[in-house]
């Protein structure tokens, strides 16, 4: 059976019917159609699925959607104020770090994670961050210049 949930989305409050168990991604994607959140590996392994739970770097695919319920959660659409990217987007932006671009909303949510809990991470702060995240194309130098430009 459903259970009702009131959950806090990049600042908007959404009453939902969902089952009890359903991973917070499929409810972000499936009920909420915030799609910057992928599903990668559905294990907690990759960090496609990253998201903020009160400001620090959760793996959606694993949490029940009903354990977060009344925490701030904010996708990658939530980086994003009055159409201007996030700084940590910005950089990923400048430095092209994409090849498929499918690990990237992981890689900038646990990015802007560190962003928010240090004022200038050093180079193993950000390999730190990044390390349990997973780039299947390679991509790895772009990434850690979009890290550094966004940490710098
Ligand atoms: Fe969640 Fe891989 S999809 S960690």
């Amino acid at each position: 059976p459903d259970a009702e949930i009131t959950l806090t989305v990049n600042g908007a409050s959404h009453r939902l019917a969902v089952p009890a168990t359903a991973p917070l991604l499929a409810v972000l994607r499936n009920d909420l159609h915030l799609n910057g959140s992928k599903y990668g590996c559905g294990l907690g392994q990759c960090g496609a699925c990253t998201v903020l739970i009160d400001g620090i770097a959760a793996r959606a695919c694993t949490i029940p959607a009903g354990s977060v319920a009344g925490r701030s959660i904010v996708t990658l659409e939530g980086l994003s104020k009055d159409d201007r990217l996030d700084p940590v987007q910005e950089a990923f932006v400048a430095e092209q770090a994409a090849q498929c671009g499918y690990c990237l909303n992981g890689m900038i949510m646990a990015l802007k994670a560190l962003t928010l809990r240090e004022v200038a991470p050093d180079e193993e702060m950000i390999r730190e961050a990044l390390r349990y995240n997973l780039c299947r194309c390679g991509t790895h130098l772009e990434i850690l210049a979009a890290a550094r430009r966004a940490c710098g």
